[in-house]
């Protein structure tokens, strides 16, 4: 199989490069080799490399600024998407795009299976269930498969890290007060290598075309995430549950965002998926 990855320096990008199954011939972009909002370039690239699928992984990701920003993440998530669903389509191949949990309005108590309505509340959110739309009206052969809450060796580039990161950093700065976490919002904290993973099962096993959640599974408040890293990785930091609304962002975000799937493509639980990635940084 030949197959072109989109986003290959990113969190998730790297993981799947290295994930690989073998005998897959992977030709791996970054945006340096490959700006997705050049329609041109992308039409004749992925034409030129005439792949069997093609796996976006690339994205616009800053979530608060793409608030002031609204035209950079629709062309990054929705136009170069659809650039990509056509390229693909014209040379008959299939197209597995990465999207997110943020497509959700997070109005409902239980977590989001993959038959439940988008109604995104953000420009990030809109951008990229519009990239869903845009990707579905263009090309039969496509898997959508959203994540929730990534975290990776590499973090995401586009937000200069991630959240485990960031609470490891402060847990470890001496003197400081305890560190206050937002307890009213829900999510699937997702090991970016268990993702990868998946995706490959769904390309070859040639899982049917549609929409995919693939997170780890469990639920979770950030609040709850930051106290098992803290516990998890031995540091002796207090960490405060605070209310979303006393941690002001630009952008509003979904209060339950976690997601199962009824298709069977969730992960192993989050706090397995946490463990490793101590261990493995
Ligand atoms: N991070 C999360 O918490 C999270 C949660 C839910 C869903 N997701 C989804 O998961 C996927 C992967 O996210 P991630 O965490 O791996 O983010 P990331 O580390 O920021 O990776 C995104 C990659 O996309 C590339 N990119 C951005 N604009 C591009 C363009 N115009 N042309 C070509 N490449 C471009 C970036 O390249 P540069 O570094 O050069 O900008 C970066 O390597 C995305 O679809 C995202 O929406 C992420």
């Amino acid at each position: 199989m030949k197959a072109v990855l989109t986003g290959a320096g990113g969190q998730l990008g790297s993981e799947l490069a290295i994930t690989a199954p073998s005998g897959t011939e992977l030709i791996p972009l970054t945006r340096k080799e490959l700006d997705l909002t050049r329609r041109e370039d992308v039409i004749k690239k992925i034409s030129d490399i005439s792949p069997d699928v093609v796996i976006n992984a690339a994205a616009y990701v800053r979530v608060d600024d793409a608030e002031d920003e609204p035209d950079a993440a629709f062309q990054a998530n929705a136009l170069a998407s659809f650039y990509l669903a056509h390229a693909s389509r014209a040379c008959g191949a299939a197209l597995l795009h990465v999207s997110t949990d943020y497509v959700f309005d997070g109005h409902q108590n239980n977590p989001y299976t993959e038959t439940d309505i988008p109604n995104p509340i953000n420009v990030y959110g809109i951008s990229k269930y519009t990239g869903e739309l845009l990707i579905k009206s263009a090309l039969e052969k496509c898997h959508i498969v959203r994540v929730s809450s990534l975290y990776g060796p590499k973090g995401a580039s586009g937000k200069g890290g991630n959240f485990v990161y960031t609470i490891l950093k402060k847990a470890r700065e001496a003197g400081t007060p305890p560190l206050r976490v937002v307890d009213d919002i829900i999510m699937s904290p997702t090991y970016a290598p268990d993702a990868a993973v998946m995706i490959w099962k769904i390309i070859a096993g040639r899982m049917p075309y549609g929409i995919y959640h693939a997170a780890n599974s469990g639920r979770v408040s950030w609040h709850g995430f930051a106290k098992t890293i803290v516990e998890m990785a031995g540091l002796d930091k207090e960490v405060l549950p605070v209310p979303h609304t006393e941690y002001k962002t630009k952008a509003t975000r979904p209060l339950m965002s976690a997601l199962e799937s009824k298709k069977g493509t969730m992960l192993r639980p989050w706090q397995e998926g946490l463990k490793d990635f101590l261990k493995r940084i």
